[in-house]
């Protein structure tokens, strides 16, 4: 199957703490779901009404925090930082969370391969990388290719959340999503469910304003 040829993602170290490690060994198989086709994230959750994709889930406090408050919703958290991943392990456990599961995997490779068509209830995508300078720009996760393959995943009546402190990506996620006639919103005000992650603390330090989207497929 054909990787993407774009990273979205920036290759970090993956030196686990020893704890990280630990929890890798003991929990890893309990929470990780396997690649099968088509993937129907709704059945890693038979008791839940609803199952969220969150893409892109970092070191995993936000995630966690999310599932806490929200224990009626299934979360499934997509990371290629193996560490980050390993940190929300230790939350998942530490928190006794039955609502997180994770896929260690390239989240445009996971969508466009192995999620079901019309199968998703939400996607969160909370501040995806920026790629701020111009030769970068093309790395960034929201492409017009990425708005149709999102719109393709979600149930109708489905909604994708994103969030931004980058005001030149929030135009550029505008664009995109504005474009594409299969989904109706746009900028929303910030929900109570979103909770402040490391990322969006660095943002607010520097004096960056947050950007909310919420689009539903039609
Ligand atoms: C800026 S961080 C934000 C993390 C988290 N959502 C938060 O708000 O704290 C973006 C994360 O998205 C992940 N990411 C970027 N592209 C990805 C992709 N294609 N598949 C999976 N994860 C991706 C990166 O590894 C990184 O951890």
């Amino acid at each position: 199957m054909e990787r993407p040829s774009i990273r979205s993602y920036s290759l970090r170290g993956n030196r686990m703490t020893r704890a990280q490690s630990l929890a890798i060994n003991a929990h890893w198989d309990q929470y990780a779901i396997a690649l099968a086709q088509p993937l129907n994230l709704n059945q890693n959750f038979p008791d839940k009404q609803k199952v969220i994709l969150e893409i892109g889930s970092g070191m995993g406090e936000a995630t966690a925090q999310i599932a806490q408050a929200t224990p009626d919703t299934g979360y499934v958290a997509v990371e290629m930082h193996e560490p980050g991943l390993a940190a929300l392990l230790m939350l998942i456990v530490e928190k006794e969370l039955t609502n997180v599961k994770f896929i260690r995997e390239d989240a445009i490779y996971l969508l466009s391969h192995f999620i079901a068509d019309s199968s998703l209830d939400g996607i969160h995508l909370l501040f995806p990388d920026p790629w701020p300078k111009n030769r970068q720009h093309k790395r960034r996760i929201v492409q017009s290719e990425f708005v149709q393959m999102v719109c393709e995943k979600l149930k109708p009546g489905a909604f994708i959340h994103i969030a931004t402190d980058w005001q030149p990506y929030a135009d550029w996620i505008k664009v995109r999503f504005d474009a594409n006639s299969s989904f109706t919103g746009g900028i929303t005000p910030r929900p109570d469910w979103r909770v402040l992650s490391k990322f969006e603390g660095q943002g607010l330090r520097k004096g960056h304003q947050v950007t909310d989207f919420r689009y539903v497929k039609l």
